[in-house]
């Protein structure tokens, strides 16, 4: 079969590198894709937030299956403009797509379907927001209500910079602070029945110790030894389930990833975020433990057909990736950097690496063209071997202001996070 891709970041080299592995898959294209990607997919220059560029593309191609990698494109009407033409799409209508697209949205449905979440009041005022803050007291957390690529959210005692904050970014969601490790968890909709996939844990914050700011994620490993057996199960019965019969009953039937960023509190479990799509960096993680071929899969959850599907099958052993960051990353990441050591790294057995920010200048060199520039990846039998693994093959690259957190998989069962 015949597989666009649409993205250019780690996530989706890590799909068209699955997709690739997928013996029904005979040709993968990507848009706008990477270098990286380039090398397993025919890539194309085309304005993935353009749903008219998208469908052209798409009749060009004539592809069985379209993946949506990010959640612009989806926000924007991608998905049902392919639907309209006809064209297998794997990823939520824009009307689904707002469980990310909007916090405040996403708060509504947890509310109606009683998802366990935190406390939370949606502020359009500076009075108003002063009024929560005073609520909730500190740590305090405030969230940007729109699309924000990672950066929407202040976690804080610093109330002077909460309100700054909440003045900068209009509408914001202001919330109760949830004490407890943070997982991962992607499941599989297709409008009636959903699976879950392999629990992960993402590092969003920049420094080591989850200190610094919050960035897209630093870094992610999987399986979770020290998480419930049943945490899978779990946020199916608790979460999953409960928020997709709420989309379906107000019309907006759910199709696609639905992710759940859930903080394991000891009052139980309570979702964080909802994204409409599958995480960065923890599917690189989560796709590289899946036994199961990925086209059919998602071929079969974009056509209402998961229950024939069937169950899913899980590698043993685990696998860590590492981020390499552009220096400047998270706040201004500066490109250019040339990348050099790739070949070294590749040698190391049980790991690659995935490309996300890279560029290929004039001269043919590769260089850092985003804030996350490279995804090491190291699997093994057990998470110790993994990230062992990871952290050999990316000491062997080389990219000037380059760097990355040497704690990712260090600890499996993390502390409570800093407030900055
Ligand atoms: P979000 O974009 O909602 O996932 O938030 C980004 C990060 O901010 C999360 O991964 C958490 O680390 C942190 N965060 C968000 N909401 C809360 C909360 N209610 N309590 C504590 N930390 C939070
Ligand atoms: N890794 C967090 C995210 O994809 O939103």
């Amino acid at each position: 079969m015949r597989v666009l891709v649409l993205g250019s970041g780690g996530r989706e080299h890590a799909l068209v590198r699955a997709l690739a592995l997928d013996g029904a898959v005979s040709e993968l294209h990507a848009a706008p894709g990477n270098p990286g990607i380039g090398e397993l997919a025919d890539v194309h220059d085309v304005a993935v937030t353009d749903p008219a560029e998208v469908t052209a593309l798409a009749r060009k191609i004539v592809p069985d299956l379209v993946v949506i990698g990010p959640e612009a494109p989806l926000v924007a009407g991608v998905s049902d403009a392919l639907r309209d033409a006809g064209v297998t799409c794997f990823g939520p209508s824009q009307r689904a797509a707002m469980i990310e697209g909007s916090k405040s949205f996403a708060k509504q449905v947890m509310t109606a379907a009683g998802v366990p979440t935190a406390a939370a009041v949606t502020c359009r005022s500076e009075r108003e927001a002063e009024a929560a803050l005073a609520r909730f007291g500190p740590p305090y957390v405030v969230k940007a209500d729109g699309l924000a690529a990672g950066k929407g959210v202040v976690v804080t005692t610093d109330r002077e910079a909460a309100l700054r904050h909440a003045r900068a970014s209009g509408t914001v969601v202001i919330e109760e602070f949830l004490d407890g490790p943070e997982v991962t968890v992607f499941a599989l909709a297709d409008g009636a029945t959903a699976v879950a996939l392999l629990p992960s844990q993402d590092y969003k914050r920049a420094a080591d110790g989850d200190t610094g700011p919050n960035t897209g994620g630093m870094g992610a490993y999987a399986p979770l030894p020290w998480a419930p057996a049943d945490l899978a199960e779990q946020t199916l019965a608790e979460v999953v389930r409960p928020a997709l019969a709420e989309l379906s009953r107000i019309g907006r039937p759910y199709s696609g990833l639905l992710y759940a960023g859930l903080c394991l509190t000891s009052q139980g479990l309570r979702v964080v975020e909802f994204n409409a799509r599958f995480g960065d960096p923890e599917t690189q993680v989560v796709l590289d433990r899946l036994g199961t071929p990925l086209a059919g899969l998602l071929t079969a959850c974009a056509s209402g057909d998961l229950a024939s599907a069937g169950g899913l099958s899980w590698r043993p052993g685990a696998a860590v990736t590492v981020v390499i960051a552009a220096e400047g990353y998270p706040a201004r990441p500066v490109g250019g950097a040339a990348i050099n050591g790739l070949a070294g790294a590749r040698r190391v057995p049980g790991t690659y690496v995935l490309q996300a920010g890279t560029a290929i200048d004039d001269a043919g060199q590769l260089t850092a063209a985003g804030g996350r520039v490279l995804n090491v990846v190291g699997a093994g039998d057990d998470l110790a071997a993994a990230r062992a693994r990871a952290y050999e093959a990316a000491a062997l690259i080389t990219m000037p202001g380059g760097w990355y957190r040497s704690d990712i998989a260090a600890a499996p069962a993390p502390g409570t996070r800093q407030a900055t």
